[in-house]
């Protein structure tokens, strides 16, 4: 163990996602476990330059493992991309004789811990965003919580929308990144996905609705990616105005996809990605993202994954051409 480390702080940041909290609970018991002292940063980098900072025993993540949100909470601060900024919380890091950091968060919060191990801190990032669009790693905390979410609302929408025979546009997260509309799309059977990706004119998305109709179908399911390039409310005027025999009805899931407790795989993800966090700490690594590579947890550097969009993977593609009509 490189004999420095002897204070870690753990912090949430940016979006929170379903598996925060059992990935605090795993790095602080490990630190606790290898005699560390561990501290807890509440609301990210706003709360780290106010020295919103306590000390961690295992009692205080007793409890939360089934937790939607962070027990740390969360904050966005934009100003942390200034120099001045990432200084105060080295200064405090620094006051609290705090030698390592461990950032639980999407790419920005990412993009920030890079900014300190820039500035002489020992950091670990922990990928956690619910839009899965952390590159260098196959997914992130709270993905798979928040898939199951969509699923189960839009088998919800598809009984009523088949019962009234109406189009139902779904608008679901994933800032710009069309991971969570194509799988849900995938596995709902929906009709329609619009995907930043891959734009569609509001010519090809009426065609798809009318040749439902025309078949005989009793509804439309069309889920839209909020960084797409048509908003909901713009094709649902389009298919009004065409008059495609169906109704339609607009549903934006919102921030209903970011709460709710985390599901198994998330529980067990998070849990091994807040272990593997203090453990590469231990072993020297600094700089570095924790990620999930076929069946292990690895680490890549954050220079080379931060600021990348992961790409979606050809193969869903494939399959949205074949299913998704
Ligand atoms: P996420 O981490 O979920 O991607 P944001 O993009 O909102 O969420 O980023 C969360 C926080 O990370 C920001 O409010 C800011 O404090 C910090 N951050 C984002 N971008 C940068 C950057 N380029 N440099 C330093 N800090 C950043
Ligand atoms: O990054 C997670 C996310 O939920 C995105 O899907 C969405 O665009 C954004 O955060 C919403 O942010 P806010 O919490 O500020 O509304």
């Amino acid at each position: 163990m490189p004999d420095q480390i002897k204070r870690i702080a753990v912090m949430t940041s940016g979006g929170d996602s379903p598996g925060m909290n059992a990935a605090i609970r795993a790095a602080v018991r490990t630190g606790l476990h290898h005699g560390l002292e561990v501290y807890g940063i509440q609301q990210a980098y706003a709360g780290l330059i106010e020295g919103d900072i306590r000390r961690m025993t295992s009692r205080s993540v007793s409890g939360i493992l089934k937790s939607g949100g962070t027990i740390l909470q969360t904050a966005r601060l934009p100003q942390f991309k200034e120099l001045g900024y990432q200084r105060k919380a080295l200064r405090r890091l620094n006051e609290y004789d705090i030698d390592s950091l461990i950032v639980i968060g999407g790419d920005g919060s990412l993009t920030g811990a890079l900014a300190l191990h820039k500035l002489g801190v020992r950091v670990v990032g922990i990928p956690a965003s619910i839009d899965n669009d952390i590159a260098g790693t196959s997914t992130s905390i709270g993905v798979d919580t928040a898939v199951n979410t969509i699923v189960e609302a839009v088998d919800r929408l598809r009984d009523t929308a088949s019962s009234h025979e109406r189009v139902f546009l779904v608008e679901v997260m994933g800032r710009n990144c069309g991971y969570l509309a194509l799988v849900s799309g995938l596995i709902t059977g929906a009709e329609i996905v619009l995907i930043p990706e891959r734009a569609m004119s509001l010519d090809e998305l009426g065609d798809v609705v009318v040749r439902a109709y025309n078949q005989g179908k009793t509804h439309a399911l069309g889920i839209i990616a909020e960084g797409a390039n048509l908003k909901c409310s713009d094709i649902s005027e389009y298919l009004l105005r065409h008059d495609i025999g169906f109704e339609v009805r607009i549903t934006i899931l919102g921030h209903i996809q970011r709460g709710g407790s985390p599901s198994a795989f998330d529980r067990l993800l998070a849990t091994r990605m807040g272990v593997a966090a203090v453990d590469y700490l231990l072993k020297g690594e600094t700089g570095v993202m924790v990620a999930l590579e076929g069946r292990g947890i690895i680490t890549k550097k954050l220079e080379d994954v931060i600021g990348k969009q992961r790409p979606l993977s050809p193969q869903y593609d494939e399959l949205a051409d074949i299913l998704i009509r």
